[in-house]
C-alpha cells in the first residue's frame, strides 16, 4: 500500500490517494474523497497493463465532476421519484438533482464527502477501510447512518467491496460503487460482450423511474442471459432504449439477493482478452452505457470521455424502492446491521 497527495478540494482540504498492489502486480487506487475508486490497472492477454476505469487526476476533478466516476454512492443509489418518500406515515423531502427526481443521494452524496481511511491489510490481502457518519437529516434522509466500506484487493485479482451500515432511526439506504469500466482501456464499450444473469428488468418512465413492473427480458434487447455484444441492439427502435438513451436500467438478478455473492455479470473484451466477473449479494444491477458522456469531460491526462466510452455495473437494490412496496425493501431499522458484498474479478482469456 502506498500513499500520495491527491490535490485539494475548493476549501483547501487535502485528499490522499491510496494504491493497493497484489502479488500479480494488479493495482487499485482509492481516494478518501468520495470513497472513490480512481484506477484499476490490469493486464491484457499479452501482459500489457492498462487502467480500465474513467476518472480524474486529482480530488478537484471529482469535486466538480457530475458523472460519479468511481464514487461510493449513498445514502440512496439511483433515483427516488419526486425527491420524496414516506416511512411510517412521515414524509421526507430530498433535494431534486435530476429533473424532478433525486439521484445518487442528492447534492452532496457519499461521493462528495471525505471518508476516514485506515489500512487494514495486516498479514492478509491488501485492504482499506473507509468510514463515514451521515448526520440525521443529511440530504433530507432520517437517522444518523454509520457506514463502513472495505475495499480488498485479493491475490486472485478481485476487488472486493464490503458495505456495512447501522442507523439510529428508521431510514432507507442503497449503497453502490459507480466505477466506469472500459476493459479495452480506450475506445468505446460497444464491442464488449456482456452477460447478465437476469430473466427480468425494471422498465422505466421518461424520467428513468421504474414503473413497478418486472418485465421478462426474453425477446427484447435487454436479454443478456447469453453473452451478447453490447452494441448489437443498443440502437434498436425500442421505447425503453430511447428513455435511457441506451442502457440505463436495473436488472432483476436471478440470485435475488443472496447470503453469499453470486455471479451476476461478466464483461469480455475480445480485443484485449480482458474479462471481468461481477459477483454480488444485492438483488439488482444497474447497467449503464455512459449515455450522458459526450466528450466534454476531460478526465485523466486530459482524455475526453466520449459517448459510450465506458459502462457501469452498479450492484444495488432497485431504484425508487422506497416508493415501491413490492420491491425488496431498502429500509434499515435501528439495531439492525446492513451488510452487502460485491466483487469485481479480473482475468484474461
Ligand atoms: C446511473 C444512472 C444514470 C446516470 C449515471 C451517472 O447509472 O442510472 O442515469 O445518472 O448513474 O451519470
Amino acid at each position: 500500500m502506498t500513499q500520495q497527495a491527491f490535490g485539494k478540494t475548493a476549501d483547501g482540504t487535502p485528499a490522499t490517494l491510496y494504491t493497493m498492489t497484489n502479488k500479480n502486480g494488479m493495482q487499485v487506487a482509492i481516494t478518501n474523497y468520495g470513497g472513490t475508486v480512481v484506477s484499476i490497472k490490469v493486464p491484457d492477454r499479452k501482459g500489457t497493463i492498462a487502467d480500465v476505469t474513467h476518472g480524474y487526476d486529482d480530488a478537484a476533478g471529482y469535486e466538480t465532476g457530475k458523472a460519479y466516476f468511481g464514487g461510493t454512492i449513498g445514502r440512496y443509489g439511483n433515483r427516488i421519484a419526486h425527491g420524496t418518500f414516506s416511512i411510517d406515515g412521515v414524509q421526507y423531502a430530498l433535494p431534486k438533482n435530476d429533473g424532478e427526481n433525486t439521484l445518487h443521494g442528492g447534492l452532496m452524496g457519499f461521493n462528495k464527502v471525505f471518508w476516514t481511511v485506515k489500512d487494514i491489510s495486516g498479514n492478509g490481502p491488501v485492504a482499506l477501510q473507509l468510514d463515514y457518519v451521515s448526520k440525521d437529516g443529511e440530504e433530507g434522509f432520517p437517522g444518523k447512518l454509520t457506514v463502513r466500506v472495505i475495499f480488498t484487493l485479493t491475490d486472485s485479482d478481485e476487488l472486493k467491496i464490503n458495505y456495512a451500515a447501522t442507523t439510529d432511526k428508521k431510514t432507507v439506504l442503497n449503497l453502490t460503487n459507480h466505477t466506469y469500466f472500459n476493459l479495452g482501456g480506450s475506445g468505446t464499450i460497444l464491442e464488449e460482450e456482456l452477460m447478465l444473469a437476469a430473466d427480468k428488468f425494471t422498465p422505466v418512465d421518461k424520467g428513468l423511474i421504474p414503473t413497478g413492473v418486472l418485465q421478462p427480458v426474453a425477446g427484447t434487447p435487454f436479454d443478456f442471459r447469453k453473452p451478447m455484444v453490447i452494441g448489437s441492439r443498443i440502437g434498436d427502435d425500442e421505447e425503453q432504449l430511447k428513455f435511457g438513451r441506451g442502457y440505463d436500467h436495473n436488472w432483476v438478478l436471478n440470485s435475488k439477493g443472496s447470503a453469499k455473492p453470486s455471479l451476476v455479470a461478466t464483461v469480455f473484451d475480445t480485443k484485449s482478452g480482458r474479462k471481468m466477473e461481477v459477483w454480488t449479494t444485492e438483488p439488482g444491477i444497474q447497467f449503464y452505457t455512459g449515455n450522458f458522456l459526450d466528450g466534454t469531460i476531460k478526465g485523466k491526462g486530459g482524455t475526453p470521455y466520449v459517448l459510450r466510452s465506458a459502462l457501469c455495473l452498479e450492484t444495488q437494490h432497485f431504484p425508487d424502492s422506497p416508493n415501491h412496496p413490492s420491491f425488496p425493501t431498502t429500509e434499515l431499522l435501528p439495531g439492525a446491521k446492513f451488510s452487502s458484498e460485491t466483487i469485481y474479478k479480473f482475468s484474461t482469456k
